[in-house]
């Protein structure tokens, strides 16, 4: 179901300056040297009938259905695979190219079942249409012959099925799964008439290398790859673009419908930050969007212990309402807070922070980005003066070295990874700063330049060190420094990175990283082109995350790397909205476009349109929330969309506050964690559910929209109107652009910001105001936002979570494909076969030493808890190093990981918790009670003696 924006024109655009005229079927057509001539047809409305070819995929030539006829030339060249020339005359219908087309088509058919009328692809298959295209009426040959007719399904696959019956051998499928994803998991085994697609090693799909992205199943002419949800309920009637709830790479999609039901979700060809791509996230795991385990109606109890209580929506609103205000009464305005959800849209955490700061009354408001981002908020702000990545997605295709720093894109941002990887392939340089092999460090087609592999929480030591190389080594871009940087900051700086203490000698003892390894990444970094910088959780979430985010933002100045296509500085945001909730305002110090508090022109614009005073001190950070209701001054938590019992560090910590307060209202898709501390429970809405935009980590504001109404009811931007008139503030909105209008007027950076604007551009990259009126997809290209950049000292500072003889181990922590942040909606699909519990990756050395066999439980223990995992022996990781994903509640992850934090955000250090590991008391081995351990019974090969952590 094409829209007519999203036409296929057969092969890719060419963007060559030379222009090429030649006449086609009488028509005389210009078009960009290197075109093919099955597109210059297309594009002047000549249709040319094809198979093998489809515009988002270099031209095969294997189907042989576009076949042409061209002046001077002999036979039938494939239009697909001819460029065009000027002057070409060429002929595209002639009674011998109906008959060629027709014999083609002939022969596919002869080998192709013809059940089309109970074909799930039936109105959907190109081969169908191109039948018809072709006027085809027999088959001559009959389908008595050698066949494959009778080819068995892989069904393996939990979303889409393999009937190789149907397949055509177009290469679709491979050229998909190898130019657009970049896995290269299909090949076509067996030559002639034997051949056809094969997964891996001539595998089921499951057990090969496919990561399910889909782009094969899309790519498919025909219904050899097909949804099985388009098998179980036949083709869509209608489509609605909207977003994906999933990471902040931010793909659209469209929500294929019939009537209320999601049949299956396409990724869109005009989204502009995927450009029809996806992953499997967003493509294949929505049916936890009406899983059975949602909550639709509201719930109470007065007690934790107590059993929940259905309600209805005024009884559960007017009691969060009443207790809220008792407890203001009792406790003071500022005893209670709200936490705003990276999952809900742009407009919902607006009024979210505004309830709390005009019916609240006070600054106590936080969002996830306390876990993750906020030291790039605060360390972009303070180097480049704004808050947000510098690039658009699409700017990688024009890097030529890439750093890509504490982050794992295949991962965590898959889309964007493929992009990457595709420029990798095309010669662009890698680096990565990791402590563990990550996949692009070594892929099919690609090896990463260099691979840093340093030890955890050495970050700021080893980009120092890049910069002792790039200054003490004369690779300064000096015209661009003193162009546009401070000059005092910049000498400053460049003193302080001069000094030996700075260089990679000096440093390899702290980093683990050889002198010689970070010379060379320091030079490619340098002088390789245009070098971007692509950077993670792994910077962050560290004690120095916002010192590491400086050292990033210095190298990109001090090499004239930003202000361009190809460079910059670019944050890859975690979860989908994580970037629009810190635009929104959803911080204790900041006002909507991280305006602070105590700037009172700022704070008289919003109080004059809200109508309330607004505090000029900021509020309360989520841990000090926690700290507070520990010593008993917060008592009260509002908390949508974010299951900070399951995701925030020091587990013990968070549940004992959250245990500690009297009212703690909790608004989500499903009964969490959280919700286990919670007294009021109010149903949320999937992101199919409303309207809205979310926010990516290019600062790109894309449209949401409803595909089905909410299922509780109401939509959670609804809700929050709702619980703040019964708090005494009245928020009167009939839908979201009419919060989108407010945002817009009060912030400038989204002064220019509509839905009439987003309908018309698709989407809007911020800042987009009467200087920028369609957006800035690139930032900082004449100056800075701050004026000059500013260079910041950036002393490595060793965090105070040292390895001991007890906890020698440093466990990290991230994230896998299959599943989703705390796994609440990835863990409630079909993804669950490829993750379906969070492991432990050990270096064999360490496994060994502890007598851990791969597959084994084993116990992780910190300094603040403890917890079991199944063990998985790896040499991805360095020795000394451990690592696990936190997306399973029972896996306890955060029970270990301590509430040490970064210096300035208090963004937990998740990247580095001092830890041992052992097998699993009771499977392994047993404490003696004074600290040591024997030998468990069953032979497992402990070192006996060594000191047990408990
Ligand atoms: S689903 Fe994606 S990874 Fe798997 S075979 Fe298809 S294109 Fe390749
Ligand atoms: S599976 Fe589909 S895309 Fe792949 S070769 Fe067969 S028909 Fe073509
Ligand atoms: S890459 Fe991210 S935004 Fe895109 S489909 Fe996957 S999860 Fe969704
Ligand atoms: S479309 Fe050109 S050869 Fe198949």
């Amino acid at each position: 179901m094409l829209e007519p924006n999203e036409k296929d024109f057969g092969t890719p655009k060419r963007s060559a300056q030379q222009q090429v005229t030649l006449v086609i079927d009488g028509r005389q057509v210009t078009v960009a040297a290197g075109t093919s001539v099955l597109r210059a047809a297309t594009e002047s409305g000549v249709n040319i009938p094809r198979l093998c070819a489809t515009d988002s995929l270099e031209p095969f030539g294997s189907c042989r259905l576009c076949l042409v006829e061209i002046e001077g030339r002999k036979g039938y060249p494939a239009s697909c695979t001819t460029p065009v020339e000027q002057g070409m005359q060429v002929r595209t219908q002639s009674p011998r190219l109906q008959e060629l087309r027709r014999g083609v088509m002939e022969l596919y058919l002869s080998d192709h079942p013809l059940d089309c009328l109970t074909c799930a692809a039936n109105g959907d298959c190109e081969l169908q249409e191109m039948a018809g295209v072709v006027g085809l009426r027999e088959v001559r040959y009959g389908a008595d012959g050698a066949n494959h007719l009778h080819s068995g399904k892989d069904e393996s696959n939990p979303y889409f099925t393999y009937d190789p019956s149907k397949c055509i051998v177009c290469n679709r499928c491979v050229r998909a799964c190898e130019e657009i994803q970049g896995t290269f998991a299909l090949t076509i085994a067996g030559r002639g008439f034997d051949a056809r697609v094969a997964a891996g090693q001539e595998q089921p799909f499951m057990a090969s290398e496919c990561v399910s992205c889909g782009a094969c199943v899309q790519a498919c002419p025909t219904a050899t790859l097909q949804e099985k949800t388009v098998i179980a309920s036949g083709q869509p009637e209608h489509s609605v673009v909207t977003t994906c709830a999933y990471c902040g790479v931010g793909c659209a999609f469209k929500a294929e419908m019939k009537g209320n039901q999601v049949v299956r979700m396409v990724p869109y060809k005009n989204g502009q930050a995927n450009e029809g791509h996806s992953c499997v996230k967003g493509r294949f795991a929505w049916g936890y969007a009406t899983h059975p385990q949602r909550i639709l109606k509201p719930m109470l109890r007065n007690r934790i212990t107590d059993p929940w209580r259905e309600v209805s929506w005024d009884e559960a609103l007017d009691h969060a309402a009443s207790e809220f205000k008792r407890i203001q009464q009792q406790y003071g305005r500022d005893s209670i807070g709200g936490i705003v959800s990276s999952r809900c849209t742009n407009e919902e955490d607006y009024l979210v922070q505004k309830m709390v700061r005009a019916a609240f009354g006070n600054n106590n408001v936080d969002n996830c980005a306390r876990v993750c981002h906020s030291p790039t908020g605060y360390g972009l702000k303070q180097t480049l003066g704004e808050s947000a990545g510098t690039q658009t997605f699409k700017s990688v295709e024009q890097a030529d070295v890439i750093l890509l720093v504490g982050a794992n894109p295949t991962d965590a941002h898959p889309v964007f990874a493929s992009r990457l990887k595709k420029r990798l392939r095309a010669g662009a340089k890698l680096i990565v700063i990791d402590p563990r092999q990550i996949e692009l460090v070594s892929s099919p087609h690609i090896k990463a330049a260099f691979h840093l592999q340093l030890r955890p929480g050495t970050n700021v030591a080893l980009l120092s060190a890049l910069a002792h190389v790039i200054v003490t080594q004369g690779l300064l871009a000096h015209e661009f420094v003193a162009a546009r940087c401070e000059d005092k900051s910049f000498r400053q700086w460049r003193d302080f990175v001069a000094l030996p203490e700075n260089s990679p000698e000096a440093m390899q003892d702290i980093t683990g990283v050889p002198a010689a390894q970070l010379r060379g990444a320091a030079r490619l970094y340098a002088t390789g082109g245009n070098a971007a910088i692509y950077y993670g959780l792994g910077v962050t979430e560290h004690a120095q995350g916002s010192t590491a985010v400086m050292a990033i933002a210095n190298l990109a100045m001090a090499t004239g790397n930003i202000g361009r296509e190809g460079v910059g500085v670019n944050p890859l945001r975690g979860q989908n909205n994580v970037q629009g909730a810190c635009d929104m305002g959803a911080f204790p110090h900041e006002l909507p476009g991280y305006r602070h508090v105590s700037d009172a022109a700022t704070r008289r614009a919003f109080e004059q349109a809200w109508g309330v005073a607004i505090q000029a001190e900021p509020g309360l950070r989520i841990p000090n929330m926690f700290s507070a209701a520990l010593d008993g001054s917060f008592r009260g938590l509002y908390c949508q969309g974010e299951d900070i019992a399951q995701s925030d560090p020091d587990l013990g910590h968070v549940t004992a506050a959250l245990a500690a307060m009297e009212c703690v209202v909790v608004q989500d898709l499903f009964l969490n964690e959280t919700a286990k501390f919670a007294h009021v429970f109010l149903p949320g809405a999937s992101f199919l559910e409303k309207d809205g935009t979310f926010t990516n980590a290019e600062r790109r504001i894309s449209r949401v929209r409803k595909v089905m109404p909410p299922l509780a009811g109401y939509a959670d931007w609804e809700v929050t109107m709702l619980l703040s008139r019964r708090l005494g503030y009245a928020m009167d909105y009939a839908h979201p652009a009419e919060i989108m209008d407010e945002i817009a007027r009060l912030t400038p950076a989204f002064h220019g910001v509509s839905y009439e604007k987003l309908e018309a551009l698709g989407s809007i990259q911020w800042p987009c105001n009467a200087a920028a009126p369609d957006g800035t997809p690139i930032m900082h290209v004449d100056r800075f936002v701050r004026g000059k950049g500013k260079f910041i000292l950036t002393q490595y500072v060793a965090t105070d979570e040292k390895v001991t003889r007890k906890f020698p181990l440093i466990l990290t922590t991230g994230r896998i494909l299959a599943q989703y942040n705390v796994g609440a909606q990835t863990r409630r699909t079909e993804n669950v076969q490829w993750h379906g519990e969070d492991v432990l990756e050990i270096h064999p050395h360490d496994a060994e030493e502890r007598g851990i066999r791969d597959g084994a439980r084993v116990s992780v223990h910190s300094r603040t808890g403890d917890t079991v995992l199944r063990a998985k022996i790896s040499a991805r990781l360095q020795p000394g190093v451990v690592y696990t994903t936190f997306h399973f509640p029972e896996s306890r992850v955060n029970a270990v990981t301590t509430e040490s934090s970064d210096w300035a955000t208090n963004c937990p250090e998740y990247k580095v918790t001092a830890v041992e590991v052992c097998m699993a008391c009771g499977s392994g081995f047993i404490p003696t009670g004074d600290g040591r351990v024997e030998a468990g019974p069953a032979g497992a090969g402990l070192s006996e003696g060594r000191s047990c952590p408990r």
